[in-house]
Parts: C-alpha cells; sequence; structure tokens
C-alpha cells in the first residue's frame, strides 16, 4: 500500500481531519444571502490548512446545482480569469447564453475578445462580467469565489473595487479569500480593500490532538503496523495538531517502518532530525523571516525560558521594556497565531518544536 500521508502543501490529502463542524457551519452560511460569511477570509501562518480548507468548502458548495465555484489565483489578471472560469465552470445551457454577449468569443482556450476591443481595459472586463452575472442571476445560479493567499497589490485593489460593485447591487456572488495574518493586516492600509475586511473572519486553530491519535492509530493499524497507545500519543503531541505536522510526520514514520511494520520509541528517535530539517525548511524559516526585529526579540526571550509555557513577567524582566510595549508585542503574536495563551499571563509557542528553531537560529546568527 502506498503512503497515505501526503506532506505537501495546497492539496486535500487522503488522510484528511475534519475541524468539527467548521466546515458544515461556513458551507450552510454561504448558502444563506444575507450571511456575512457573505465575504470571508481564512488566515493563519504557512501550514495551518487554508488552502485545503479553501478547497474542501469550494467542493462541498459546488455539489449544489445551483452553485458555480471559481478559483482564482493572485498574480494574474482577477477580472480576465474570472470572466474565463465562469464559463469554463458553466453548464452547456449558461455556456450558449454566454456566447451571445456581444464582443465576447469563448474556444476550448478560454476567452477571446473580438477585434473592435483588442485592447481591454478594465472597464471591458467590468461590462462583460457584469453582463455575465446578469444572465446568472436570471438563472437563479449564485457564484462563490476562492481566492487563495492574497496579497495587497493593484490587482487586488482593482479587483475589490469591482466586486464591492456586486455587492452593493446584490448579485448573489460570495468571496472566500485565504491569507497570511501579516498580507491580511496590509489590507488595512487601502481604503477599497478595507471593504474586504469587513468579511467574516475565520481562523483555522490546531487539529485536536485526540483526533489525530485516533487517525494515526486508523491508519496505521489497519494496514498492518504495529503501535502502542503510548507511543500513539507522543505521535499527536510531536505535531501540537499543527496539520502540516501531521501529514509530515505520518509520512516520515508510514516510509521508515514500512519494511518492519513495528513503530516504537527507536523509530521516533531515528526520524526525528529528518522531522525537524523539513519542519524547519517547508516552513518555520518562511514564517520565523516575516516577523519583525522586535518580534524576533520576544520570541527568542519566551525560547530562552525553561520553562514550555512562560510567564510574561519573565519575558518582560528579560527584554527589559515597559508592560505597554510588551504587552502589544504580545497581541501582535497572539493575533499571527505564533504563540497561544496558555494562563492568564502566560504564552507558548503554537508550532511543535518551534522553540528549538529559535534557539538555534539564534545560535547560528550569534556564530556570524
Ligand atoms: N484538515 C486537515 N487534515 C489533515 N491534514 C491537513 C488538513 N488541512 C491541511 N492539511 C495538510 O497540511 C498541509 C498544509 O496545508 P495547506 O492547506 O497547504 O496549508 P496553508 O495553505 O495554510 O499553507 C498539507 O500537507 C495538507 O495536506
Ligand atoms: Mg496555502
Amino acid at each position: 500500500m502506498n503512503n497515505p500521508f501526503n506532506p505537501s502543501f495546497g492539496r486535500i490529502p487522503a488522510v484528511f481531519l475534519h475541524r468539527g463542524q467548521l466546515i458544515d457551519d461556513v458551507v450552510n452560511e454561504i448558502n444563506n444571502p444575507n450571511s456575512p460569511y457573505k465575504i470571508s477570509i481564512v488566515y493563519g501562518m504557512r501550514g495551518v490548512g487554508k488552502t485545503t480548507f479553501l478547497t474542501e468548502v469550494g467542493k462541498r458548495v459546488e455539489k449544489n446545482p445551483d452553485w458555480i465555484v471559481v478559483d482564482l489565483a493572485m498574480g494574474s489578471n482577477l477580472m480576465a480569469a474570472l470572466v474565463d472560469s465562469l464559463y469554463m465552470k458553466a453548464g452547456n445551457e449558461l455556456q450558449k447564453i454566454f456566447e451571445s454577449i456581444k464582443g465576447l468569443n469563448f474556444s476550448a482556450f478560454g476567452l477571446q475578445l473580438s477585434a473592435e476591443i483588442s485592447q481591454p481595459t478594465f472597464s471591458t472586463y467590468q461590462g462583460i462580467l457584469t453582463n455575465m452575472f446578469d444572465k446568472l442571476r436570471k438563472k437563479g445560479i449564485k457564484v462563490l469565489i476562492t481566492l487563495d493567499e492574497v496579497k495587497s497589490n493593484r490587482e487586488l485593489k482593482d479587483f475589490a473595487g469591482y466586486y464591492q460593485l456586486l455587492n452593493r447591487k446584490d448579485y448573489p456572488v460570495a468571496l472566500m479569500m485565504t491569507g497570511l495574518p501579516e498580507n491580511i493586516s496590509e489590507l488595512q492600509n487601502e481604503d477599497v480593500m478595507t471593504f474586504l475586511l469587513r468579511g467574516k473572519r475565520i481562523a483555522l486553530s490546531a487539529l485536536n490532538l485526540a483526533q489525530i491519535e485516533v487517525s494515526y492509530n486508523n491508519v496505521f493499524k489497519q494496514s498492518g503496523f504495529q503501535v502502542t497507545e503510548d507511543i500513539l500519543s507522543k505521535m499527536a503531541l510531536m505535531t501540537m495538531g499543527y496539520s502540516y505536522a501531521f501529514q509530515l510526520l505520518g509520512y516520515l514514520v508510514w516510509n521508515s517502518a514500512k519494511k518492519n511494520k513495528i513503530i516504537d520509541q527507536n523509530l521516533l528517535d531515528k526520524i526525528k532530525p529528518e522531522y525537524l530539517v523539513e519542519l524547519d525548511q517547508n516552513a518555520y524559516t518562511k514564517i520565523f523571516s516575516s516577523l519583525s526585529k522586535q518580534d524576533k526579540k520576544f520570541v527568542l526571550a519566551m525560547a530562552q525560558s525553561s520553562e514550555q509555557r512562560v510567564s510574561i513577567k519573565e519575558i518582560r524582566e528579560r527584554l527589559n521594556r515597559p508592560s505597554n510595549f510588551v504587552a502589544n508585542y504580545r497581541r501582535r503574536l497572539l493575533d499571527d497565531q505564533i504563540i497561544k495563551s496558555t494562563n492568564y499571563g502566560e504564552v507558548a509557542f503554537t508550532l511543535p518544536f518551534f522553540k528549538e528553531y529559535v534557539l538555534q537560529q539564534h545560535r547560528f546568527e550569534q556564530g556570524l
């Protein structure tokens, strides 16, 4: 049997864990035309499962024949891509209707504009789209636009302006975006884009540890691996509920145990170095480099504690800064989901072995 775990980004994995009712609730909300979820933003650090979540919601919404789901990606002309994807996703009957729009020509290669409008501008696309959305509305078809990894740029600004217009005129078009916390907060600086921020925020939290344990148990036992309960809980703890870590650990354990079919402490010790290297290379390096200088100092002060749960008092003393300064950085890092609050006046890292990563990074910098 092939390894069922898949530690690559942006794909719905074969071993998929549900976050309670979250997907059901969100899908129901999207179906309700007056829901605040008409615009929503899924946010969280790299690897928490934003793209996977967005894809899963899209798949579920699409099951309803009254809906068309179009997936847009940043880095292309969003308006043109929207025209194209709407056409591609529409059924035969609708495609015919779209083809009747003047000046438009669709082919197997996508949209082609007729000669008179060979230099399409923003308003060209705006006209075409509004025409298409009118036709969709008449047919009772609703649209969900998904937009993965938003970033504040010209392209998004234009798109946001147009989407705002659609929304004001009550077209049944929902928008679900994902973004890294730092990119989402940048949207605040641009007038048009603050409109997007009025949407519902969906924070993806850690996967449930008990669920992870049960899932590892099922997958490994069903495939004839020997593993004790004790080892299964250790594995769950090693992931701390981080989605990427869940896939990665499962993947490494499977590969390393597939011959002997025995998963024990020895095996966990053996794969741990590789586990850490992959976490660092594929996630932590990017996450850490997005932090500001002060964030990094806070995080280092935390990592230098002998405790896993660190009191704010201890961090303040180590940084030797006033409490409002420390409180401000604590808030920022909580928002970015780098740390979590464990008790009153106490914080801990969210990601597994992040403390070790920060200390190692510090040693390297000291060595330079
Ligand atoms: N609900 C889930 N259950 C199990 N694995 C998941 C889940 N969500 C995401 N993953 C896994 O976590 C990794 C990161 O997911 P991805 O959606 O690419 O994260 P992001 O877009 O937040 O960076 C992938 O390997 C994916 O398969
Ligand atoms: Mg992603």
